[in-house]
């Protein structure tokens, strides 16, 4: 099963990658994560990634396609995967199809999870990540259990440097000159399914489900 999630700033990628990479057995990849793990531990890559995101900009393709196919080749993505934040560009796109067209391999279905720009702001600023295992939650809408704490791996979480409204109005801008035509991309080639992303993380999740279901048998 190789999955892309596609969707604007706060759409809610992360949250549903976690319950998708769970519930059907895949990896799941992004590279939003990767840079994230890589500024908290100063890695040259981190620095230079650092640069981009604090201003909501896309890190350079040099370098992000590069580490998206390392991340792709190691072994657990040989029976699938599932791409968060990647591809972010119609380049990066072109150059995952012939990345997987070397493989012998395609992409399975595209998941485009549509969310009006009113709701983005509200889900960003409450929200709380955990640099460690990525998960993501929100002091209203997805509380963690203990508060300040990661449910899954029991580090601290943190507010995100680029969640503040000033970069998240100019990641959506970036969004929509750079990864909207993407829709157009994948619906040409009828890979695209689109979900309302205004419903709750469960009812996303149980929309999602149903269409991957055809894909393979779930867990
Ligand atoms: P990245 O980390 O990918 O950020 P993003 O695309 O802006 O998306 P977010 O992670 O902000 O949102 P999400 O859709 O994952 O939402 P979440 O599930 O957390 O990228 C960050 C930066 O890295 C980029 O700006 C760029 O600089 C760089 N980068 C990354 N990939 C790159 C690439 N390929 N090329 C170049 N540069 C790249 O949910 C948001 C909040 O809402 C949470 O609090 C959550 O609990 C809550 N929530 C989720 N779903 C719901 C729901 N249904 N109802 C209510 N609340 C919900
Ligand atoms: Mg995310
Ligand atoms: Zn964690």
């Amino acid at each position: 099963m190789k999955i892309v999630l596609l969707g604007p700033p706060g759409a809610g990628k992360g949250t549903q990658a976690k319950l998708i990479s769970k519930g059907f057995s895949i990896p799941h990849i992004s590279t939003g994560d990767i840079f994230r793990k890589n500024i908290s531990e100063e890695t040259p890559l981190g620095v230079e990634a650092k640069k981009f995101i604090d201003k909501g900009l896309l890190v350079p393709d040099e370098v992000t396609i590069d580490i998206t196919k390392d991340r792709l080749s190691r072994d657990d993505c040989k029976s699938g995967f599932l791409l968060d934040g990647f591809p972010r560009t119609v380049f990066q796109a072109e150059c995952l199809d012939d990345f997987l067209k070397n493989r012998e391999e395609d992409i399975d279905s595209v998941l485009l999870i549509g969310v009006p720009p009113e709701f983005i702001l509200e889900r960003m600023t409450g929200r709380r990540v955990c640099l460690n295992c990525g998960s993501s939650y929100h002091i209203g809408f997805n509380p963690p259990k203990v508060a300040g704490i990661c449910d899954v791996c029991g580090s601290e979480i943190i507010q995100r440097d680029d969640d503040k409204e000033t970069t998240v109005k100019e990641r959506i801008d970036v969004y929509e000159k750079s990864t909207q035509p993407l829709i157009d991309y994948y619906d040409k080639v009828d890979k695209l399914f689109t979900l309302d992303g205004t419903k709750s993380i469960e009812e996303v999740f149980e929309d999602v489900s149903k269409h991957l279901a055809q894909f393979q048998v779930k867990k």
